[in-house]
């Protein structure tokens, strides 16, 4: 049977940790020019509904330094469910390429993609998670600290994609996270349910009770893509739900500050954390390459996972 990367729950903990080491490999080995042409011949559609930076440029570099090829489909060449229906699409893309990336808005789309197509399908950002995202994150966290279930995450922000994920990780990881989402913002649905009945979760409203005593202090976008039209309101919700100095001092004082990027400098995170010496956004944004890699490894040659 294929394999999918819809969620980081589509791994079990213990490919999550060989996943980790692999990636941790292929990050040295490049640094020290080996070559690893694991993936000659083969082709990775990726198909883009919003725009990206870090997620098409890694995903496309990646595939490169494997020996592959990608190739980028914006929302104008497809039309997605429009100018031909996703179940096509995935039919089409599946008789040409090896696997498939999708960055869309909603998670149903990722899934029927998923269902319909005989190639993996990776979820490169929905309106309800990033998994890649967290591939990265983890990894960076793994490289810091080795051991992640002793660490106190702290969550502050928009309980969307990126506060799901980490409702996921959480379970995988078994870490203590914090999560402070202003009223109205917290997780929905089954993500809220799952956080609540996590015993190393918590869900408050109040950023400085999240933050205390955290290791790491996490934030993402107010505005997310297709969230334009809530801007305003959603600048005045969040406010005090900023990632500066000040709520750091809550935190440890070897904290360590993240970002999935893009950031909004003087909004959710201000210039002088983000700039700081506790800030590995950068980190996080250079490991999606090697974790992207090892991922891509584990869905087109598992068998290297156990190498
Ligand atoms: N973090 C992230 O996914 O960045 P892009 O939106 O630039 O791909
Ligand atoms: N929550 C953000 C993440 C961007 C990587 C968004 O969906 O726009």
């Amino acid at each position: 049977m294929k394999r999918d990367f819809i969620e980081l729950s589509s791994l079990t903990l213990d490919e999550l940790e060989k996943l980790l080491k692999l990636a941790s490999r292929l990050k040295r080995d490049l640094l020290y020019g080996f070559d690893h042409p694991y993936l000659r011949g083969k082709t990775l559609a990726m198909i883009f509904e919003k725009p990206s930076l870090r997620t098409r440029i890694t995903f496309e570099t990646g595939m490169a330094q494997l020996g592959g090829h990608a190739i980028y489909l914006g929302p104008q060449e497809v039309g997605l469910g429009r100018r031909e229906a996703v179940k096509d699409v995935a039919r089409n893309l599946s008789r040409w390429v090896d696997a498939i990336m999708i960055r869309t808005f909603a998670h149903s789309t990722c899934l029927d993609m998923a269902r319909e197509a005989d190639v993996p399908v990776i979820n490169g950002l929905t309106d309800t998670l990033h998994p890649c995202q967290l591939l990265a994150d983890l990894l960076t966290l793994y490289e810091r600290f080795g051991n992640l279930k002793k660490l106190r995450v702290a969550f502050v922000g928009d309980g969307f994609n990126l506060a799901n994920s980490w409702i996921e990780a959480s379970e995988l990881v078994g870490f203590e996270l914090r999560m402070a989402c202003p009223q109205g913002y917290e997780p929905k649905g089954e993500f809220r349910e799952r956080l609540q009945r996590n015993p190393r979760a918590l869900l408050v409203n109040d950023p400085i009770v999240a933050v205390n005593d955290a290791d790491v202090v996490y934030t993402d976008a107010w505005v997310s893509m297709g969230q334009e039209d809530e801007a305003e309101k959603r600048r005045r919700d969040f406010r005090a739900f900023q990632v500066n100095r000040e709520l750091l001092k809550h935190a440890k004082a070897t904290v360590l500050v993240m970002h999935c990027l893009p950031a909004h400098r003087g909004e959710e995170i201000t210039d002088d954390v983000i700039d700081g010496p506790n800030s590995i956004v950068l980190d996080q944004a250079e490991n999606r390459l090697h974790a992207q890699k090892a991922l891509l490894l584990w869905l087109l040659r598992p068998e290297i996972l156990n190498e």
